[in-house]
């Protein structure tokens, strides 16, 4: 599978994805991208910043969020946070191209304000924005973004955004629907760990409980999505 990138290790797929974005996002103009959140790109951020600190390519970049945990930015559960702390405080990056979401604020309303910061900021193709390229994680239940399979509807909301609540601490979240992350013009999951291992092998295979895993609707129309995994995750992939 051309679109299956399998690395040894967490740090190796950090390193490979790293590098691939870093080119991705030196043969444009403008690159417009959408970072996952959780523990996985924490490895990404650090490679980023260590290797292409000092790269040029920076203020052409615009840093957008898939999902953010309706908290402050100086929460430790903040994708923001974790993003800035690790990669944007490192780079030459200026600061309107920083596009966080208010966690801070009603999750209600910075659902609809964040939608219109992306249609403001980010080019449309097919009628409707078009990231460069959005980054996905993956839940060990299968949920992608912030759209887990008790609120899979989410998926298919005509809206950019939208309020979604974690399935078991309740916490709110907004998240990107699949509406926006199937018009980019990249998808890349990037995915670690033998706790992925079931739920990728039943996405990939379309096997067992695959049709409950919102990470299993995320089939971009312009490009066919990237999952870029290690031997860990990838385990039980025929
Ligand atoms: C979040 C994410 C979420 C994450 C997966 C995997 O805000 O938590 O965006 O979709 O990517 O839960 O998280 P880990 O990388 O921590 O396994």
């Amino acid at each position: 599978m051309s679109n299956l990138k399998i690395f040894k290790t967490p740090l190796q797929t950090a390193q490979g994805f790293g590098d691939y974005l870093f080119e991705q996002a030196s043969n444009k103009e403008k690159f417009n991208v959408a970072l996952s959140g959780g523990s996985t790109p924490k490895l990404l951020f650090n490679y980023l910043a260590e290797k292409y600190a000092k790269s040029d390519i920076w203020p052409k970049v615009h840093f957008f969020w898939g999902d953010e945990r309706c908290v402050p930015p100086n929460d430790n559960d903040s994708n923001f946070k974790t993003a800035n702390d690790l990669l944007l405080e490192k780079i030459d990056v200026p600061n309107q191209n920083i596009h966080r979401i208010f966690g801070e604020d009603i999750p209600a309303n910075e659902a609809i304000r964040y939608g219109q910061e992306i249609d403001k900021y980010v080019a449309k193709k097919s009628g409707l924005p078009c990231f460069d390229l959005i980054i996905l994680g993956m839940g060990d239940d299968g949920h992608t973004a912030s759209i887990f399979p008790n609120q899979i509807e989410i998926l298919k909301s005509v809206n950019m955004c939208e309020v979604a609540e974690h399935p078991v601490t309740g916490q709110k979240r907004i998240t990107f629907t699949g509406t926006v992350i199937n018009n980019a013009q990249q998808v890349v999951f990037l995915l670690t760990g033998e706790n992925k291992k079931e739920k990728l092998a039943e996405i990939i295979s379309k096997t067992g409980g695959w049709q409950s895993y919102p990470a299993a609707y995320i089939n971009p129309q312009h490009k066919e999505v990237q999952w870029f995994v290690d031997r860990a995750a990838a385990r039980l992939v025929k």
